[in-house]
């Protein structure tokens, strides 16, 4: 038996979850899908049929369905909640704010629509959307989802090198930008970045928001002002009816080499899937003021601050600054101020928050909450508890969301109200997700790499430019084509899932994924850099940090200086948040005979462990030369 967690059992919301009895019924995952499809969704022409799984990996859903994702989240709530709040928006700078209903928001989003058209873009072409947390950044996601042209939004923390491999690797043909925004007081100068991008590719234009005022330079024939694009223009733009497989984004995340991966999602699953989870995972209602913290440059801004709540109909918080300025009770007053009643965040926030001390939240009223969630990597007890206690007075369920960019929506999580809670346990696959754990051997264990066996609407469907890479990483090459998470995990003895972390050498600091191959590679394009490994080191507050261990080129001495040089250098190729906690000259990296680097043993020394097993290494003296370095620092 469960020993029941007692918040749980005081939670009574329940406005549109189902029963209990929906996780034997949704085993059928195809009716299960197929009927949310059907109740939840608006399709222009119906589908045909659920699924196709003749080329599978590659499978495709609801079969010539004709869809537009804007449609759900925009025009089919227009008669009923024209004049409701769709977005709160909250700028850095107290005084700045903007409430924008149903109806404004369709109407910006149409008039932004036609402005896209005006430049050229059409169905298909790649919009690369490089701007801080401001509105316009959802209306130009949903304005290029309008009119069938692809989004690729990229991290506003991205460097300018970053920025211009993506646009490059998505032939974009646009950019559409801001002079700049706030962030902790300062202005980040956005255009500037893209300027610098854009020395290293092209497209055709660039268009950009006004934003805090800041001098910037535009280009003649290139860049144009986003207010003077749209003058004129008219504010209904027809939706096109899209079929269900047109792609809607595309989302570079971090993989387990040097190149990150353009994951792309399609409209007619990626709706289905981020509407219905939204509305099961936080029991959504009308009356609802939701406010998921992330970035929209990640996958969770894009399936919960954008498409699943906006397909509900509910009302979304967005704020464009960080979130302890200008006082460590940022947050907290927000949520006062606005009566946010669902709150969703990063385990590293939390933790953040709770070293700063519960006073910063005790100052506020925070009873208009009533569900709290958590995402992107694992919770710890200590911190869920922390966070059910101060964050949600007891009160509210802490609902716990394993997924993932490629997943596109939730994959494991409870069911508020109905499933019932273990802090530190992301629970149980929601309904019509069918997920196991396999040891090495690819056989059903507790303990081991976490898998899913079957498709779900709003999977990934390829990999931009690689579908091989798509098909060799994630899928099992038997007739079942298991999905291979990348993520440890073991399940107790009541089918509990408990993530452990990567298995692979994919970091996650503050949330954020970054591979290490990526950082590796970023340090080895320096010119006195020969060979870099780097590792994720534990770390209090982010998770985790990168440390990285290089070998210097003979010309070069290890010095202070460097250090710097080569932080800055990754600062430049990939942006801040990849920067090395600390870099390790060494002479020579831990490498196999086949010479393949051993960061396990990296990591061992870094941490201050037991080493282990080094008999399989090419030179076993390498490893107590590390162990010098780092014992002299
Ligand atoms: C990790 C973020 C533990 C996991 C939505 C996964 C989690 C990676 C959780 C995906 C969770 C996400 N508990 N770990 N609740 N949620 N992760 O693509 O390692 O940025 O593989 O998507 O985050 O990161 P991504």
């Amino acid at each position: 038996m469960l020993k029941k967690f007692s918040e749980n059992d005081l939670y009574e919301a329940k406005e549109y979850t189902p029963g209990e009895e929906i996780y034997e019924e949704a085993l059928d995952y195809l009716t299960f899908w197929d009927s949310v499809a059907k109740s939840e969704i608006e399709w222009f022409e119906p589908y045909r049929e659920i699924i196709y799984s003749g080329n599978a990996p590659f499978y495709r859903w609801f079969l010539d369905g004709k869809v537009n994702i804007t449609h759900n989240c925009l025009d089919r709530h227009i008669e009923s909640k024209g004049d409701k709040t769709a977005i709160i928006w909250q700028g850095e700078p107290e005084n700045e704010k903007e409430m924008i209903t149903y109806r404004e928001l369709y109407q910006r989003v149409c008039r932004f629509a036609n402005a896209l058209r005006t430049l050229g873009v059409q169905e298909e072409d790649v919009v690369t959307i490089y701007m801080g947390m401001v509105p316009e950044l959802v209306v130009a996601m949903l304005a290029c989802a309008r009119i069938g042209a692809i989004h690729n939004v990229v991290f506003g923390g991205f460097s300018s090198k970053a920025l211009s491999e993506r646009i490059n690797d998505s032939d974009a043909k646009a950019v559409v930008t801001m002079d700049g925004y706030y962030r902790r007081g300062e202005v980040i100068e956005t255009k500037r970045i893209v300027d610098k991008a854009l020395e290293a590719c092209s497209v055709e234009s660039v268009v950009v928001l006004e934003r805090v005022g800041n001098d910037v330079n535009m280009v003649d024939g290139r860049d144009i002002w986003w207010h003077e694009l749209e003058e004129g223009l008219a504010d209904e733009c027809e939706c096109k009816a899209l079929d269900s497989e047109h792609p809607l984004f595309i989302l570079y995340t971090s993989g387990t080499t040097g190149k990150p991966k353009g994951v792309l999602h399609v409209h007619g699953g990626y709706n289905v899937g981020t509407h219905i989870t939204a509305k099961w995972v936080f029991d959504l209602k009308d009356g609802d003021v939701f406010w998921c913290t992330a970035d929209i440059g990640w996958i969770t801004g894009h399936s919960y601050v954008v498409y699943g709540p906006l397909s509900n109909g509910v009302t979304v918080l967005m704020y464009e600054g960080a979130p302890d300025y200008p006082q460590p009770d940022r947050w907290w007053s927000i949520i006062e101020q606005y009566g946010v009643t669902i709150f969703y965040t990063a385990p590293t926030a939390i933790r953040h928050f709770m070293k700063l001390g519960e006073e910063w939240l005790e100052m506020h009223d925070l009873s208009s909450l009533r569900l709290l969630g958590t995402v992107g990597e694992t919770i710890d007890p200590e911190a869920w508890r922390w966070y059910h206690k101060y964050v949600g007075s007891e009160r509210c369920p802490v609902i716990d969301t394993w997924w993932q960019t490629e997943t596109g929506m939730i994959i494991i999580a409870p069911l508020p109200g109905i499933t019932e809670l273990k802090p530190g346990s992301v629970t149980l696959p929601f309904p019509g997700m069918l997920v196991e754990i396999h040891d090495e051997k690819g056989n059903p264990a507790d303990i081991g790499e976490l898998v899913i066996m079957n498709p779900w609407p709003a999977m990934f469907r390829d990999l931009r430019g690689d579908p091989r890479r798509f098909v060799k990483q994630y899928w099992t090459s038997d007739g079942k084509r298991t999905y291979y998470t990348g993520d440890g995990a073991r399940r107790d003895e009541d089918g509990y899932y408990w993530i452990i972390g990567r298995i692979d050498e994919v970091l996650k600091v503050s949330g954020h994924r970054l591979g290490s191959a990526e950082i590796e590679g970023a340090l080895v394009s320096h010119e006195a850099v020969s060979e870099a490994a780097v590792v994720g080191k534990p770390h209090e507050i982010k998770g985790e940090v990168p440390v990285a261990f290089v070998v210097l080129k003979k010309s070069y001495e290890p010095s202070v200086e460097l250090e710097k040089y080569l932080k800055t250098h990754v600062k430049n190729e990939i942006g801040s948040i990849a920067v090395p906690e600390k870099i390790y000259f060494v002479e020579q990296l831990p490498k196999t005979r086949s010479g393949k680097i051993v960061r396990r043993i990296l990591l061992a020394i870094e941490k201050g462990e037991e080493i282990g097993d080094i008999t399989t290494l090419e030179d076993v003296t390498v490893v107590e030369r590390i162990v010098n370095v780092k014992g002299a620092k």
